[in-house]
């Protein structure tokens, strides 16, 4: 019952967006309308057969691994050990999102990058692809998926960490690394993401972006991400409600909040059009 709701709550909050957001015909800036044209509308076209074969694989393996001791509590699963064709099937991004994910980092020309949040490595997959990558670092929490992925996901410019996010900050911070782009898609809690986003700053590079995944996946993710908006006025962020992305750019004014439609669709039209 609960998951029916949120799936409710999901897509009332998905009609909202779609109807407030900027397709492209609303948008005037030079600098968005090279967004559109080189991510939301280049995005589906990509494809790579390796990593749809892989996550074909994903779906039929009945691998037992435990899980529960990191992140938020499922709203899929409360056990502690599940398949890790249910894993595939119910916590690990779609591929359109991951295609999405791939076209923001090109277009924003990330050389390093920090993933929160491996799960079965799909998303890392796609990251790894990326035009202008130099090397790529992605962290799980649970030692048993760690395990599970660790021969199956490989890319010379990856790293996989078996961590914390805690843990894994600390060491990064005291080593003064620093990232082009961090993507944030582990706990989906409130004070997690609040944390990490603030954590993350501190090892952002100059003109780093942030992105969070499931900006709308419960309560705590919509507060966040208004809290990011309202506080954090150094910061531009385009909402693409399967991301948000919080990054810098001396050119644009400050700050710019910006919903954009992630499908390419030309609806606003006529009576519509703003
Ligand atoms: C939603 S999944 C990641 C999905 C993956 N990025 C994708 O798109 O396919 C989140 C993952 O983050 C891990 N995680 C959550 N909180 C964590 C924490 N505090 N430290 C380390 N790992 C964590 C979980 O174990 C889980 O595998």
């Amino acid at each position: 019952m609960r998951r029916i709701l949120s799936r409710i709550h999901i897509i009332c909050d998905f009609i909202k967006f779609f109807i407030s957001a900027k397709t492209i015909d609303q948008i005037d800036s030079p600098f968005y309308f090279e967004f559109h044209q080189r991510v939301i509308k280049s995005y589906q076209s990509y494809n790579d057969k390796s990593i749809s074969l892989y996550r074909e694989a994903l779906k039929s393996d009945q691998t037992i691994v435990k899980v529960g001791n990191v992140g938020a509590k499922s709203q899929i699963t409360k056990k502690n050990k599940v398949s890790v064709s249910h894993i595939s099937q119910n916590a690990v991004s779609k591929d359109f999102k991951c295609k999405l994910l791939l076209f923001i980092v090109n277009f924003f020309k990330s050389q390093t990058i920090l993933e929160l949040g491996t799960s079965l490595g799909v998303s890392t997959l796609y990251l790894a692809k990326a035009d202008n990558l130099k090397k790529i670092i992605s962290v799980e929490g649970e030692m048993d998926i760690y395990r599970y992925i660790q021969n199956k996901v490989a890319d010379g410019k990856l790293t996989l960490l078996n961590s914390t996010f805690t843990d894994f900050f600390v060491k990064a911070i005291n080593d003064s690394e620093l990232y082009d782009c961090i993507v944030i898609d582990g706990d989906h809690t409130y004070n997690a993401t609040i944390d990490n986003f603030n954590q993350s700053r501190k090892i952002l590079s100059e003109n780093g972006i942030i992105i969070l995944d499931d900006i709308y996946w419960s309560k705590g993710m919509k507060n966040a991400w208004k809290y990011i908006q309202n506080e954090h006025h150094e910061f531009h962020t385009i909402n693409l409600f399967f991301y948000g992305i919080v990054f810098k750019n001396a050119r644009l004014k400050k700050p710019q909040r910006i919903n954009i439609t992630p499908f390419p669709i030309r609806w606003k039209l006529g009576l519509f059009r703003r």
